[in-house]
């Protein structure tokens, strides 16, 4: 075989190996773009599967803010989304699944499932979202 054909076969060779990890590399880039935001404003909170794992999504930070997402004591079919941030002074509610109530960690502060105070110091509602479950993700929008 001469040299230039080799070399240009060996080359062809190479790139189509590296192929299929370029596609790989680029196709999980996009789905770090499906996890974390869509065309519609809305974003995938997690999966059904963590939820229930869980008990709860907690994500900070997103397009539209931070999310705990639970599912209704009232209807388990049902899913509540709210802004974990405590109205109080900023701290992040912790979801308590036995007494179906979000408790602030630095005041003491409780909330409702919906979001609703329970007990002070923190006198306004948790913030709200709208919560879907499309497929296996759990979707959260703005109201
Ligand atoms: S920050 Fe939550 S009760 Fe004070």
């Amino acid at each position: 075989m001469e040299r230039r054909k080799f070399l240009m076969l060996f080359g062809v060779g190479t790139l189509a190996s590296y192929l299929p990890v370029a596609i790989a590399a680029c196709s999980s880039l996009f789905k770090v773009d499906e996890a974390f935001g869509q065309s519609d404003g809305a974003v995938v909170a997690g999966t059904i599967a963590d939820l229930d794992n869980a008990g709860q999504l907690y994500q900070d930070n997103t397009s539209i803010g931070s999310i705990a997402v639970i599912r209704s004591p009232d209807n388990p079919q049902k899913l509540l989304a709210v802004d974990p941030t405590c109205t109080h002074q900023g701290c992040t509610v912790d979801w308590d699944g036995d007494k179906k109530q979000f408790k602030c960690p630095c005041h003491g502060a409780k909330f409702s499932a919906n979001g609703k105070v329970l007990k002070g110091p923190a006198s306004s509602p948790l913030g709200t979202y709208k919560a879907k479950i499309q497929g296996n993700s759990v979707i959260v929008s703005k109201n």
